[in-house]
């Protein structure tokens, strides 16, 4: 029988490839959008074109993590068989800024979701999208097994939640479960973040509308994976028999400076040439160094990464180089979905 999936944040890197992984297996997909002033559907556009036309299993819904009653209704509305939480506030950088709010929309929307799961005794399964922000300073390797030391209004937030998510499974005997994802990217990364800044810079620098990349922190240490590989292990997470937590992570690392010189090269550039540090991107606390040691989801679900450091790396560049000139050429136009 086809399933049915509520995902929040379906408008995110993450939700727009959780879209395109669930209807490729037949599932009737519900999606939150936000109100916006402007158009917030662009990755979802990308889906719509991969198939050619607004996907037919595919429903957006007006909703807020911050508003109670939209994430009720729907979750009594449409009755999902699987919940995926990707909704969030999700800037490290920017929840020093907003602190409150990211507390609200990262931390307490989860409680707001698992009650109403709980309240209106849906029978469904529920993924909560954990962080492997939340070891902070904990030095790696980093597994299910290591202590929490968050560094960030973001990061202590995503503790709550990975926490509400567990109490609801013991407490309720829900089928609830934590993905600690560790940082994974693609061509539909948000622009501030720091891969896809690098490569967006980089690919303007190479076509000639850009003079400089201005950075902060280059020595912090990330496990950079693949985006679409890693939806693809939210969704083993709930056809498991029974809930659990997985790392999710490549175990490879590298430093801001390498990706960043690693761009370069892909357009036979000089990194040094064109980078400058400026103290203003950097945080009030930062996480030095992410390493995630994935064996149990390897052991448990079958799940492994396949995309290398440098393959992510060219990929990115490759698509933001595409990216500025059909720019250029006037190809990229904006729709309503
Ligand atoms: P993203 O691109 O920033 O997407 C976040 C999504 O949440 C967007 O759809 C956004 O809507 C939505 N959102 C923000 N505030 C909201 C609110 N108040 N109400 C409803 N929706 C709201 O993040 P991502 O990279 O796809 O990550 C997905 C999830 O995984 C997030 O929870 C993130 O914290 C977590 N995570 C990400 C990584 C990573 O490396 N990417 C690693 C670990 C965990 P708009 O499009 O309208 O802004
Ligand atoms: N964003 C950004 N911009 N980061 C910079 C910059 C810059 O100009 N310069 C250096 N960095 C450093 C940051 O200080 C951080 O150490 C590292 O690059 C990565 O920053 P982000 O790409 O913003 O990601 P993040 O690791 O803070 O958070 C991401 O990964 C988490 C999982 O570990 C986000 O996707 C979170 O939502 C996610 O939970």
């Amino acid at each position: 029988m086809m399933k049915t999936a509520l995902i929040t944040g379906t408008t995110g890197q993450d939700g727009s490839y959780l879209v395109e992984l669930l209807l490729s297996k037949g599932y009737e997909v519900h999606g939150t959008k936000r109100r916006s002033s402007s158009f917030n559907t662009s990755r979802l556009e990308e889906v719509a074109r991969a198939e050619g036309h607004r996907p037919d299993g595919l429903s957006l819904h007006y909703a807020d993590l911050s508003d109670a009653s939209s994430i009720t209704n729907l979750v009594r509305d449409i009755q999902p068989d699987e919940i995926y939480n990707l909704g969030a506030q999700s800037h490290v950088a920017v929840s020093f800024d907003i602190p409150e709010y990211t507390a609200d929309v990262t931390g307490a929307a989860t409680i707001r979701l698992l009650e109403a799961i709980r309240a209106s005794g849906v029978d469904t399964r529920f993924y909560q999208a954990s962080s492997s922000e939340m070891f902070g300073s904990t030095p790696p390797p980093q597994n299910e097994a290591t202590p929490f030391h968050p560094r960030s209004p973001y990061g202590c937030a995503k503790v709550f939640s990975y926490w509400s998510t567990i109490n609801y499974r013991e407490a309720y005997g829900l089928h609830a479960s934590n993905g600690i994802l560790f940082n994974h990217e693609s061509s539909r990364r948000g622009e501030t973040f720091v891969t896809r800044k690098i490569t967006r810079a980089v690919a303007r620098i190479a076509e000639g509308v850009q003079n400089k990349l201005v950075l902060g922190n280059l020595d912090a240490v990330r496990d950079w994976g693949y985006a679409p590989e890693y939806v693809e292990a939210m969704w083993m997470m709930l056809q498991q028999d029974q809930p659990d937590d997985y790392v999710i992570a490549t175990g490879e690392a590298h430093s801001v400076r390498e990706f960043v010189q690693a761009a370069f090269e892909r357009v036979n550039l000089d990194w040094e040439r064109y980078t400058e540090t400026d103290s203003r991107y950097e945080r009030p606390a930062e996480v030095d160094a992410l390493i995630g040691d994935y064996s149990k989801a390897k052991r448990q679900l079958g799940w492994s990464p396949t995309t290398t450091f440098t393959g992510l790396v060219h990929r990115m560049v490759d698509d933001d180089v595409q990216a500025v000139r059909d720019e250029k050429a006037g190809r990229n136009v904006r729709v309503e979905l």
